[in-house]
């Protein structure tokens, strides 16, 4: 590598912002084709796990590399349904944080998880046969703390997970209270399919990060709510579901959405810094939101999206806007009943198997990640006794040290 300037002045040295572009390392997980619109898990495309696949299957091949037998599939879920019950502290800590009104639900799955490490012996023990057990363990478990989360959000106590029920079905089960309608159960299993893996996303490569100094596996995933928790990564499904409401009816539709972008506003939904054309997990989850908005008696609010898709295609599809993954689902889950402050730790419940497949992968093969600054700060400078120091006119940071104590 050519010598690269580390002490410069600000701005002379060009560098990718946001390490866009950059290659972290070799993944055999998932390959985001952008300019194609395209989705691989192991070379799978999207479209054929959603049609055909379960979220177990889907998680054995992010881990494994490679589709179950019969046989093996049956064992894994077994695995992942015995994982599936929380220790009484952890409901009881869900119970006790959703009452309080500054802990969002992706605080709480993020404490939670972080909890589930203090009841898991093994959760310090560096060897991949533990890592691949916690793999399971905390993918299988996050389903039971996202549906206490969103109970308890109403006041409502845990349901305990039942072992007879798919990952899918058991979510909504334990979220709901009844056994979902298997149509229901199947949508949920496709949404879990669709959000598992995403190649080198910030939720990801955070988890990589924290893994690679050789963390343990609970610690790597807190860090992977962490990063999906900020409104930059996940959380645009609440937001585009929240501009459908603010709509209203589908004839303020085309007029709101070319409003909003003369006023240069985001339009929630749209967009991705990979994809530059349709992302095909949009075009699944819209084929979803014909059936279920019928259904649910919703059906305004799909036509409200499709009036906003063929505007910004019209407008914004030359410079390669199309709708992501976020546009459809929250229309697809608010129509199941689902309460859009429930959309991330749903999207976090699922990404955790690609998380944890990237973690191992990483385990497998190591190396510290390490980047570098490049420092733009004062030349050598030196530390000045207290009383000859002076405040200067104007505070080198845009915060100042002065704030008040609250
Ligand atoms: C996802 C996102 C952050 C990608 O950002 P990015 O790769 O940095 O893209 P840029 O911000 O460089 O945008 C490129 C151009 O498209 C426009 N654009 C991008 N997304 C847009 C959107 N959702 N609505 C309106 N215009 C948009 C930008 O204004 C910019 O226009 P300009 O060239 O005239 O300045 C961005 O598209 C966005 O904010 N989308 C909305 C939020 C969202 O849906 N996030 C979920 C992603 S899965």
């Amino acid at each position: 590598m050519s010598e690269v300037k580390l002490v410069a002045k600000p701005g002379e040295v060009q560098f990718p912002k946001g390490l866009e572009g950059v290659i972290a390392r070799e993944t055999t997980k998932s390959y985001v084709d952008g300019q194609r619109g395209r989705l691989y898990y192991h070379g799978i495309p999207i479209e054929e796990l959603a049609e055909n696949s379960t979220y177990e299957e889907t998680f054995f091949l992010l881990l494994y590399d490679r589709l179950p037998t019969e046989g093996e599939l049956e064992y894994f879920k077994s695995r992942m349904v015995q994982y599936r019950e929380l220790p009484s502290e952890v409901y009881d800590y869900i119970c006790k944080a959703s009452s309080r009104y500054n802990d969002t639900p992706m605080s709480v799955l993020r404490t939670a998880v972080s909890m589930l490490a203090s009841f898991d012996d093994s959760a310090e023990e560096d060897s991949l046969p533990a890592h691949e057990r916690e793999a399971i363990k905390i993918t299988s478990r996050m389903a039971t703390i996202t549906a206490a989360i969103g109970r308890a959000r109403k006041g409502l106590a845990p349901i305990h997970p039942r072992p007879d029920l798919s990952h899918a079905a058991n979510f909504l089960y334990m979220l709901f209270g009844e056994e979902p309608d298997p149509y229901y159960a199947r949508v949920m299993d496709v949404i879990l399919i669709l959000h598992a893996d995403h190649g080198c996303n910030a939720s990801t490569f955070a988890t990589l990060v924290v893994k690679s100094t050789l963390s343990d596996m609970y610690s790597s995933v807190v860090a992977g709510i962490a990063a999906l928790k900020g409104p930059l990564h996940g959380g645009a499904n609440q937001r585009a579901l929240r501009m459908l409401k603010e709509i209203g009816e589908p004839e303020n539709a085309e007029a709101w959405v070319l409003k909003a972008l003369e006023k240069k506003r985001r339009i929630m939904g749209f967009g991705h810094r990979v994809y530059k054309a349709y992302d095909p997990r949009a075009r699944i989850l819209h084929d979803y939101a014909v059936e279920v908005t019928k259904r649910a008696g919703t059906e305004k609010y799909l036509k409200m999206a499709e009036i906003i898709e063929r505007v910004m295609i019209e407008r914004l599809g030359k410079k390669g806007i199309f709708p992501n993954v976020d546009f459809y689902s929250g229309v697809v889950m608010s129509s199941m009943g689902i309460d859009d402050e429930l959309f991330t730790p749903i999207f976090a419940t699922s990404r955790v198997a690609g998380w944890t497949a990237h973690a191992l992968e990483q385990r497998v093969d190591n190396r510290i990640y390490r980047p570098r600054f490049v420092y733009v700060g004062p030349e050598i400078d030196h530390w000045v006794p207290l009383e000859e120091r002076v405040k200067p006119e104007k505070e080198p940071t845009p915060f100042t040290p002065l704030e008040k104590l609250v």
